[in-house]
C-alpha cells in the first residue's frame, strides 16, 4: 500500500533541499508550504478571509498578500497567529487528505509530506514514518540570515520560537544530516531512502 513519510526539521534546516531529492527519484512530495501559499493568492476564499481579518494594510501594491508582513505580524502575536492558522490549516489539511487519497487509489508506493511543523500539528497522525532534516545551530542561523537577509538576533529569535531541533531528532524515525555539503546530504538521503524502500507497508 502507500507509505506516507513525514518530512520535517527546523526553519531553514534543509526540508526543501531534501524534498527536491525525493522528487528527483520520482517520489511525490506534498509540500504544505506551497499549498498554503497557493491558498492565499488573490481571488481565493482564503485570500478574502485573510484580508477581512487583517485589513488591506497587509497587501502589496498589486493587491497580493504581503507574506513577509503577515509573517511578521503573526510572529509576535499568538492571537493573530491563531486567526491566520484557523483560516489556513483546515484548508491545507483538506487538500493534503485529498492528495493522499489520490495516491492511495493510484497505488503509489511511497509519498512524502513536507510539513515544517509536523510534530507540532495534527499532521503527525497522517504519517507512517518521520524524517528530520538536521543541521547545526550555527549553520541553521547562517543560512537563515543569508536567505532572509535578517540579522543574527532576529534569526536566533525565529529559531528559538520553535521546538528545539534536537527534540525533533529524538522523535524522528530517520535523520538526514544537512550540516555539511549537499553532496554529503545526498549520501545521507540515499541511505535513508534504501531503508524506507524496503519497508513492508499496508
Ligand atoms: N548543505 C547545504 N549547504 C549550503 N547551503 C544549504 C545547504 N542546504 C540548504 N542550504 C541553503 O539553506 C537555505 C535553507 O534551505 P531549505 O530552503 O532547503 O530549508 P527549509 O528547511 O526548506 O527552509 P524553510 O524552513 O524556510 O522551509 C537555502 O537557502 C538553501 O539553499
Ligand atoms: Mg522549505
Amino acid at each position: 500500500m502507500t507509505l506516507i513519510v513525514g518530512l520535517t526539521g527546523g526553519i531553514a534546516t534543509g526540508k526543501s533541499t531534501v524534498t527536491k531529492m525525493f522528487q528527483s527519484v520520482d517520489i511525490p512530495v506534498i509540500e504544505t508550504d506551497k499549498i498554503a501559499r497557493e491558498l492565499l493568492k488573490k481571488g481565493t476564499e482564503g485570500y478574502e478571509e485573510v484580508v477581512s481579518s487583517f485589513s488591506r494594510s497587509i497587501l502589496l501594491t498589486n493587491d497580493e498578500i504581503n507574506r513577509k508582513k503577515l509573517a511578521t505580524i503573526v510572529f509576535g502575536n499568538p492571537q493573530r497567529r491563531n486567526t491566520l492558522n484557523e483560516i489556513v490549516h483546515p484548508r491545507v489539511e483538506s487538500i493534503v487528505r485529498t492528495e493522499i487519497q489520490k495516491h492511495k487509489e493510484l497505488g503509489t508506493k511511497i509519498i512524502v509530506l513536507d510539513v515544517p511543523l509536523l510534530f507540532e500539528t495534527g499532521f503527525i497522525d497522517l504519517v507512517d514514518k518521520t524524517v528530520v532534516v538536521y543541521t547545526t545551530f550555527k549553520k541553521q542561523k547562517e543560512r537563515l540570515m543569508e536567505r532572509e537577509r535578517i540579522d543574527k538576533e532576529y534569526a536566533e529569535l525565529k529559531i528559538s520560537s520553535q521546538i528545539p531541533l534536537n527534540r525533533k531528532v529524538d522523535l524522528a524515525d530517520y535523520v538526514i544530516d544537512n550540516s555539511t555539503s549537499i553532496l554529503n546530504t545526498r549520501k545521507e538521503f540515499n541511505e535513508v531512502l534504501k531503508q524506507i524502500e524496503v519497508l513492508e507497508w499496508d
